[in-house]
């Protein structure tokens, strides 16, 4: 819902698991909001540190050097006293006291539902796609995706060649407790035979099993296979997958290594680009929106709609990367 109340004064805050490029978000929130004559309070540590009313006054400095750096200068959490609805009616309180005229909020689909329960409590907000997984329905983009699967995709081509020196099977665990994203895109980029992720596995280790038999057969020096998170278990697989077919096999849990670093410049553009039109709608008094990036635009939802959007993962790419492993 837009809201034509002049917005004099705003808050900013980051939630859930950092990603690469909140920072330069923070910073183009920061600046054009500044340009437009409105005043920005950083929250630290996401919801939490809103219940904590730990705060800091930003300003074009307090943002300077920031947009090369991975993680996030304001911090991040995930607050279970916010989840309460207790928890959301004080945060409510909070920004009313502290004359918030909006609430932007840069995080994934969870913090997405944090900021909507505060628009119910009568608090404006503005979100802003910051995650690794890709999985927020209403954008093709999510701010940290490029940097985390180029990051994960460099642990992965190093686990291959020595995979492939000592012909074994790699099981290589990445980030996606929910999506398979980053498992598909580093997946087909790296050349790996298997793909595991959680919005199809079917749990037939058997049909791996046979993958691999086949493709020794075929000559292939080594068979990497590419587990989400949400699937996990890389471990027990490996023993039971080297057992199962007399294949030396290790798994490699890349974990939080795929969070960190420097964002692409692709990451800090879109951070840029999104950030500036938060702060660009916010002059405008329109709130409760979502920022995206749709069919090669940077676009705007409302959040109850946006929130109301499915994703799927696409069967064609997953079918493709079956048929490159070949
Ligand atoms: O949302 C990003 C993400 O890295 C997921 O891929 C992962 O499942 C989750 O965060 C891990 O969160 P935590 O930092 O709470 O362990």
């Amino acid at each position: 819902m837009a809201d034509s109340k002049k917005i004099k004064k705003i808050a900013v805050l980051t939630s859930g698991g950092d990603a690469p490029g909140m920072n330069a978000a923070i910073r183009a929130v920061v600046r054009k909001a500044i340009v437009d004559g409105i005043s920005v309070t950083g929250i630290q540590k996401g919801y939490q540190g809103l219940l904590s009313e730990e705060f800091v006054e930003m300003g074009p400095r307090s943002v300077s050097d920031s947009v090369q750096k991975g993680g996030t200068i304001l911090r991040t959490a995930r607050s279970e006293e916010f989840k309460t609805d207790e928890g959301k009616k004080k945060a409510a309180g909070i920004c009313r006291k502290n004359k918030f005229d909006a609430v932007v909020v840069i995080g994934g689909d969870g913090s997405y539902r944090g900021a909507q329960a505060l628009s119910v409590e009568g608090i404006p907000v503005m979100c802003l796609p910051g995650t690794i997984d890709l999985d927020i329905a209403c954008t093709d983009y999510t701010i940290g995706f490029d940097t985390a699967v180029n990051t994960a995709l460099q642990a992965i081509d190093k686990v291959r060649d020595t995979s492939s020196s000592h012909e074994r099977c790699s099981i290589i665990e990445v980030m996606g407790r929910n999506a398979g994203y980053i498992a598909l895109w580093c997946g087909v980029a790296s050349g790996a035979e298997d793909i595991l992720i959680p919005e199809n596995y079917n749990f037939d280790e058997q049909e791996i099993i046979n993958h691999i038999i086949e493709s020794r057969k075929s000559g292939k020096t080594h068979h990497l296979i590419i587990n989400a998170e949400g699937i996990g278990h890389s471990t027990s697989m490996a023993r039971r997958i080297e057992a199962a077919t007399g294949m030396e096999t290790r798994a490699t849990i890349l974990g939080y290594m795929q969070r960190g670093g420097s964002p692409t410049c692709k990451d800090r553009y879109y951070a840029s680009m999104m950030g500036a039109m938060a702060a660009d709608l916010l002059a405008k008094g329109t709130v409760n929106r979502v920022i995206s990036y749709k069919n090669g635009e940077f676009v705007d939802f409302d959040i109850d709609e946006a929130l109301a959007m499915k994703k799927e993962i696409s069967t064609y790419q997953y079918e493709i990367a079956k048929a490159l492993s070949k």
